[in-house]
């Protein structure tokens, strides 16, 4: 099989690529930040020059929401910059190169899932710079590059809402989650398969897909699946709006992504994301 790279290792979905890519027995390089900075193009140069990759899988990202509003130079640094220069810099017309983008880059007001096609329309600084990282990506990179957006990502490893849930169904009675903004739960493992999957997939590659678990949820509802998945009662669970929860940014109330264009690009239909989570909680 190619020789893989994979950028942002250490982070939560480049930790499942690569344990993909092993269990395949693939020729990986993971980098981290400290081994390749995106937005520094003699760091990529280096690095593409030494692994001469086949694919190129981009998780590296700044992914704090909330702190991105303060910091929207270093956001902009990794999310629109740093796609920019790996784009630039990959030159083999045959490398493909799979950037993993956001949700955040729609507006959130939507009531049907997004597909690939729908305006965009950012809230976020956050949202805004994955926005002008695919951008580049597809300017620079019209052919041999797949933007993949996914959404709610979560079973870490590091901070994440299905742990959070796990800890805190340890520590407290009750505990109040938000029941009015509706996404698309997706596990990192069930992420990092899938864009093995599109990297290895004949043909050419799709400009732009969407790839979550199916189904949908508010983030009440994930964390009583969580509970009930833990053998806790999931009434401890209490619903409450997010007015009523101080967000330091806001959040979009609709976060639901359909996947038409992942399947129609030949590639397996997600599984339920009731599924995948029920497998992050068992491994705990
Ligand atoms: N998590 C979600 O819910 C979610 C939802 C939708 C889309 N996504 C997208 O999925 C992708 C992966 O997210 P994730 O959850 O795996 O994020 P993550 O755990 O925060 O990992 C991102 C990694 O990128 C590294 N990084 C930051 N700036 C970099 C740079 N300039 N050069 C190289 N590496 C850099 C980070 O290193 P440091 O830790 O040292 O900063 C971190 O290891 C991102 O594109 C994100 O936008 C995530």
């Amino acid at each position: 099989m190619s020789g893989w790279l994979v950028t942002g290792a250490g982070g939560q979905v480049a930790t499942h690529v690569v344990a993909r890519l092993r269990e395949l027995d693939a020729n990986v390089t993971a980098c981290s930040r400290a081994e390749l900075d995106i937005a520094d193009a003699a760091s990529v140069r280096a690095v593409l020059d030494r692994v001469q990759p086949d694919v190129v899988v981009n998780t590296a990202a700044y992914t704090k929401v909330d702190a991105a509003e303060n910091e929207a130079d270093a956001a902009h640094r990794a999310n629109a910059t740093g796609p920019q220069v790996l784009a630039e810099e990959l030159t083999g017309a045959s490398t493909r190169l799979l950037h993993v983008s956001t949700d955040y880059v729609f507006d959130g007001t939507a009531s049907a899932p997004y597909d690939v096609d729908d305006p965009t329309g950012p809230r976020t600084v956050y949202g805004r710079t994955k926005l002008a990282g695919e951008q580049a990506v597809r300017a620079q990179r019209p052919q041999g590059s797949c933007i993949v957006r996914t959404a709610w990502v979560c079973g870490g490893p590091g901070p994440n809402f299905i742990d959070t849930m796990l800890r805190l169904e340890g520590e407290r009675e009750r505990l109040t989650v938000v029941d009015d903004q509706i996404g698309s739960p997706t596990t990192a493992a069930d992420l990092g398969a899938a864009l093995v999957e599109l990297g290895r997939a004949p043909g050419d590659l799709p400009g732009i897909v969407h790839y979550v678990n199916a189904g949908q949820a508010s983030w009440c509802d994930l964390a009583r699946e969580v509970f009930r998945l833990a053998g806790a009662d999931p009434s401890r669970v209490e619903a409450i709006d997010s007015a009523s929860y101080a967000f330091a940014t806001p959040r979009p109330a609709w976060s639901v992504l359909t996947t038409r264009s992942w399947t129609a690009a030949g590639l397996s239909a997600p599984r339920p994301w009731q599924q995948a989570v029920a497998d992050v909680v068992r491994a705990r």
